[in-house]
């Protein structure tokens, strides 16, 4: 798959057009599912779920027949790898034309969690269904991308710097201005965009700016989900390599250090 073209046009899909997944498509899934890895090395284990066999259902999506869900032990950085490790999952989906949204919030989760049979020590912070994509969306999906503004992202000054969170990122090489826009362009709960990065060098400090409301006991932190969508993208448009040590830069009140991604 071209990465920063399944990227670019990546979409969340809540109209499906009611057609099962093919048994070709989700062989497909199940192969590359195994070879999903992430730079925690926390394993992540994924569940395909028959939406009619457990009635699984979210208000906001209709025609999909099948759910991915995804359970990792309650480790530190859980949340990123999980994020990481989905989002992979979601751009392989993509590339085969299948259509995914990210859902932590609207559905019933005690249904999902039983569905993918959720250890005490696990979390299935998030699913989404996969289908393909309805020729129209429906009036509540419109009226949803409408509200948060889902198409819309912050502009490169409001979510880069250089050196310090004072100095917004000056001009980049153009692969790496690749890079940049595919965090950009990252999905992230409620289209936050809560990802900050400082460049010093060729070392990359991703941060949080924390909003409130995102974290709960089965929901972990899902911006710090969020981050581990970012960082996908970034890592795989670099080829860099990550480490968690924070460079004690100042940083504004409510941002928080995450994660190093060294070229
Ligand atoms: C961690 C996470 C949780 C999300 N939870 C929901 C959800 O519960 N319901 C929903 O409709 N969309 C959910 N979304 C999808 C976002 O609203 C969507 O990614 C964002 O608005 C950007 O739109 P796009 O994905 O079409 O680019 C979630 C996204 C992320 C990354």
């Amino acid at each position: 798959m071209d990465i920063s073209e399944t990227i670019k046009t990546r979409r969340s899909v809540r109209t499906f057009d009611d057609t099962p997944l093919s048994e070709d498509h989700i062989g497909q899934l199940k192969r590359f599912i195994p070879t999903i890895t992430n730079p925690y090395n926390i394993p992540v284990e994924f569940v395909l779920l028959e939406k009619d066999k457990y009635g699984l259902s979210s208000p906001v999506i209709s025609g999909e027949h099948m759910y991915v869900a995804a359970k990792v032990r309650t480790v530190p950085h859980s949340e990123e790898a999980f994020g990481y490790a989905f989002e992979h999952l979601v751009l392989f989906a993509w590339s085969l034309g299948i259509g995914t949204t990210w859902i932590g919030g609207t559905f019933k989760r005690e249904l999902f969690e039983t569905a993918a049979g959720l250890g005490t020590d696990e979390r299935m912070y998030c699913a989404s269904p996969l289908g393909y994509p309805a020729k129209k969306m429906s009036v509540k999906e419109i009226t949803m991308r409408t509200a948060i503004q889902a198409d819309k992202r912050r502009p490169v000054p409001e979510l880069f710097f250089e050196n310090s969170f004072s100095e917004p990122l000056k001009e980049c090489d153009s692969e790496l201005m690749k890079a940049i826009e595919a965090v950009r362009l990252a999905p992230s709960a409620v289209n936050k965009q809560p990802w900050r990065v400082v460049k010093c060098g060729n070392a990359f400090h991703f941060y949080v700016k924390h909003s409130r409301g995102f974290t709960g006991d089965r929901t972990g932190d899902l911006q710090k989900i969020d981050a581990g969508i970012a960082l996908n993208h970034f890592m795989l448009l670099t080829d860099g390599s990550l480490t968690v040590q924070d460079p004690g830069i100042s940083a504004p009140d409510g941002t928080e250090y995450v994660a190093t991604v060294t070229l």
